[in-house]
């Protein structure tokens, strides 16, 4: 079903037919507070009061003009300063930048980002895409990191390379979102048994977290995996950690309770809010990580 999924997320098709379909924006309701920005916004000044931080995502990627990517940078330096009160942060996808087309515009496009979220104090989060992208965005990162502070990159724990990605960086005073993976990789490149990522995510997390200690790293454990979360703080806990010290991020509708609980709890927890209308792809991988979403896909074809 996950495989069945992820294909699904690729064919162009569904890509263009399904976003029309009133049942499909319904369903989508689950994870998006709305597809405006207003709505992106309202809610994350309402976690806010809960003691939960925002970091927002406009949705899209793969772009092919290099025009649409300047409209996503204009949107995000207008986000930037609009959201200056709930300080939020930003999370974006290179091939939304431009990667795609020109390397080197996709660069300035997140120089001028790191610039508008330095401003107000702010964070940029690149988001790690399919393993196609994963040396260019790091390199990306690698040479934003050298001019800017306030820039983190997500790395997956899926993929074997991930302990030499973290080992490269680490010299820079990185900030990494530690995430699972959430693309179809083949198993030459990425562990393909759910059991192995998780061991591999808490490998990185505990090796990691020495130089969180250190004021060398900034780490979000971006995961909804409860489990593995305490796990790491046991860890945390042994180096002499405060609770606030462990960053924990999670999406939006997904285990709201739990983010609530760890806030509540004294760590630090942001909620990442999507917004906009390209959501199909980013939607189908939502699914593919509990093909259980599917059935409340289907209830949404019944009459409410
Ligand atoms: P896991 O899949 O083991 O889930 C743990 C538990 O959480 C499940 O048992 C279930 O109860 C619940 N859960 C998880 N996903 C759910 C869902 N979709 N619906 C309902 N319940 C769900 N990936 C990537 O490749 N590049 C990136 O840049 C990012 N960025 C990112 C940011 C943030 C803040 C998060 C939380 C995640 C990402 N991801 C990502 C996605 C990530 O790679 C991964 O696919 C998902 O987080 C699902 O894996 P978990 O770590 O939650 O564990």
């Amino acid at each position: 079903m996950r495989r069945l999924l992820l294909w699904a997320a690729g064919n162009r098709w569904l890509a263009t037919h399904v976003p029309r379909w009133r049942f499909a924006r319904r369903a989508v309701r689950r994870f998006l507070p709305g597809e405006g920005f207003e709505a992106a916004l309202k809610a994350a000044v309402d976690f806010r009061s809960r003691g939960i931080g925002a970091l927002l995502t406009l949705l899209g990627e793969n772009i092919t003009d290099l025009e649409d990517a300047e409209k996503v940078v204009q949107h995000y330096e207008e986000v930037l300063a609009a959201t200056g009160d709930v300080q939020a942060e930003i999370s974006v996808k290179p091939t939304q930048l431009g990667l795609d087309i020109d390397e080197e515009a996709a660069y300035a496009n997140l120089q001028r980002l790191a610039r508008a979220a330095v401003k107000v104090r702010s964070f940029v989060w690149i988001d790690m895409e399919g393993s196609a992208y994963t040396d260019r965005t790091v390199e990306l990162y690698r040479r934003l990191r050298t001019e800017h502070a306030h820039v983190g990159i997500a790395l997956q724990a899926y993929l074997y390379r991930t302990v030499s990605d973290v080992a490269t960086l680490m010299p820079l005073k990185p900030a990494i979102r530690l995430v699972k993976g959430a693309y179809a990789e083949p198993s030459d490149i990425a562990f393909a048994d759910k059991k192995e990522v998780d061991a591999n995510y808490l490998a990185l997390a505990v090796f990691m977290l020495p130089e969180v200690k250190r004021h060398r790293l900034r780490l979000v454990l971006a995961t909804h995996d409860v489990d593995l979360v305490a796990k790491a703080w046991r860890y945390a806990q042994a180096l002499d950690m405060q609770r606030a010290e462990l960053e924990i991020a999670m999406l939006y509708g997904i285990r709201t309770d739990q983010q609530e609980r760890l806030a509540r709890e004294g760590f630090t927890v942001r909620d990442l809010i999507a917004y906009g209308d390209a959501w199909y792809q980013w939607y189908l991988r939502r699914l593919a990580e509990r093909p259980a979403n599917v059935w409340f896909v289907a209830r949404q074809l019944l009459p409410s």
